[in-house]
């Protein structure tokens, strides 16, 4: 099961708007179709939308009839200025599109310049792989044998196409033969933890609970929750997170009960241009995702509704930060410049 694939003219993505009841596949032939995908959710999470995002450049490219190199470096800028309007806050998204801009910029010809960006798009999936693997595998060492993990929204293979960043360090640390337990707070209003992290979990046998958002502080004061890991949608030059919204209250939580919390991201997800987490541009949501349930009206018509889609946890909750680079703690400004850096030869 892999939630994107690129099947050689089509990129296919599995519709998690539509699990855990159907597993759907969505074949993308067009880039319009990827950028609707993002913007529905069908395909979420920072990770995957930046590879899903790369593969609609890819698949927009290929459509592109220049005459020359010139004009289709401008019919090229559409595309990426049409995914650059997708979702605003996973920082993933804009270091793909930076990232397929160089390819076609280094490119001579229109159609060097075509297999350029499929060749990077493919490099992008590859490398998120590899990252969150990595990530995992470091991320072990801080889960205690017999350790129950609280995690928030959906961090595993679906919103990465890769291993999983917080579900990935819980995955790895299963394999490397330790006893784990997961609360999963099932976020609203979309419930990604119901839907997704309940669905991925039990499909790898590994144990876990459902909880309501509101119950995490109840099980932090019974002392059943021994640390939390979340995702990460952007992380900025001081460690200030962006992530689900509920993220923040689960941190002050934690914070007053002692209980550690982990942020587990590629560096992909890392933006040292910005300096602190108020700049961090929040996604407001379609009120409809609060005022309905299943596509059922909970709430009076007329009601006024507010739904930011994240929220910022300031440097100062999280005891660390996990990237495939190393782990960073205070003084973040220092150690996520040092991790971030080129490595010497
Ligand atoms: O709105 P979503 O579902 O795209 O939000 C996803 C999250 O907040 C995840 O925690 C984050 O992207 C990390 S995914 C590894």
């Amino acid at each position: 099961m892999k939630a994107l694939q690129w099947l050689g003219d089509r990129l296919r993505l599995i519709d998690q708007t539509r699990l855990p009841h159907k597993l759907v596949y969505v074949d993308c032939r067009d880039y319009r179709q990827v950028v609707s995908a993002i913007m529905q959710m069908k395909v979420r999470g920072a990770p995957a939308i930046g590879v899903a995002a790369a593969y609609g450049i890819a698949l927009g490219a290929l459509k592109i009839k220049a005459k020359d190199k010139a004009e289709f470096d401008s019919q090229l800028e559409k595309v990426f200025a049409t995914f650059a309007t997708s979702r605003p806050t996973a920082v993933n998204l804009f270091h793909a599109i930076n990232r397929m801009r160089q390819a076609a910029l280094k490119a001579s010809s229109v159609s060097q310049a075509k297999q350029a960006l499929l060749d990077e798009a493919k490099q992008v999936q590859a490398d998120e792989e590899t990252a969150t693997l990595r990530l995992s595998q470091l991320g072990v060492g801080l889960i205690k044998d017999g350790a129950i993990v609280l995690t928030h929204c959906n961090a595993g293979p679906l919103a990465t196409a890769g291993y999983g960043t917080a579900l990935g360090i819980i995955r790895a640390a299963v394999a490397a033969g330790k006893k784990v337990e997961v609360i999963a707070a099932e976020t609203r209003p979309l419930l990604q933890g119901a839907r997704l992290t309940a669905w991925e979990l039990m499909q790898e046998g590994i144990a876990v609970t459902l909880i309501t958002d509101s119950m995490a502080g109840h099980f932090m004061k019974q002392g059943e929750i021994h640390c939390v890991i979340v995702g990460a949608d952007r992380i900025v030059a001081n460690g200030d997170t962006a992530n689900k919204i509920g993220t923040y209250a689960l941190a002050v939580l934690a914070k007053e009960h002692g209980i550690p919390f982990y942020v587990a991201a590629p560096t992909s997800t890392i933006d040292l241009s910005i300096a602190s987490g108020d700049a961090i541009p929040i996604e407001e949501r379609d009120p409809t995702e609060v005022t309905h349930f299943a596509g059922f009206r909970i709430a009076p018509k007329g009601i006024a509704v507010a739904n930011p889609a994240f929220d910022i946890t300031p440097h100062r909750y999280i005891t660390a930060i996990i990237t495939e680079n190393g782990i960073a703690q205070e003084p973040f400004d220092q150690n996520l410049k040092r991790l971030l850096a080129p490595k010497e030869v």
